[in-house]
């Protein structure tokens, strides 16, 4: 059994990310799913409500705790014991940006590296950006987010309209 971190901003949590929980949770045995603290946007949900919506959508899920970090996410990982890093990849450009990050993240911790996993087709249109303009805009996000939090994220995405 290893330790794998998969980090984000999850603004908010998609079924895309739930899919690449559930794989690196099963490959990996125990997972960190950590959400990004001092990122330069600003997120539509707060830290407490990123953080509540993950717990909520993952409850079911063996070997899988949510927690916030801050900083280097290779020095992160280092503090974690955690082996790997797992990032979703859903298309030619997402694998550039990610190979420049995991070998810098190499670089910085030399104990750790990234895991790969090509999104399902079925996902691969999807990110939270999407979820937030549809929801924004009043559209349906059934099958965009997790059940547990739909009406949620839902109801918050309208008010803001
Ligand atoms: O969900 P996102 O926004 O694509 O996640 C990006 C994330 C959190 C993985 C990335 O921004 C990150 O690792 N930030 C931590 C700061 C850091 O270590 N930066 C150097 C990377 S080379």
């Amino acid at each position: 059994m290893s330790l794998w971190i998969y980090p984000g901003s999850f603004d908010p949590v998609t079924v895309g990310h739930m899919n690449i929980i559930e794989r690196a949770a099963s490959l990996s045995g125990r997972l960190i799913v950590a959400v990004l603290r001092n990122t330069g946007r600003s997120p539509i949900f707060t830290m407490e409500e990123r953080l509540e919506l993950l717990r909520l959508a993952t409850s079911g899920i063996p070997g899988v705790t949510v927690e916030s970090f801050g900083g280097l996410l290779a020095e992160y990982a280092r503090l974690r014991g955690a082996s790997a890093v797992v990032r979703g990849v859903r298309r030619a450009s997402d694998y550039e940006y990610e190979t420049q990050m995991a070998l810098m993240n190499r670089r910085i911790n030399p104990g750790m590296d990234t895991i790969f996993l090509p999104a399902e087709p079925a996902y691969a249109p999807l990110s939270s950006t999407v979820v937030r303009d549809v929801g924004m805009l009043g559209g349906d996000l059934t099958g965009l987010v997790p059940d547990a939090i739909l009406d949620r994220v839902q109801k918050k995405l309208r008010a803001m309209n």
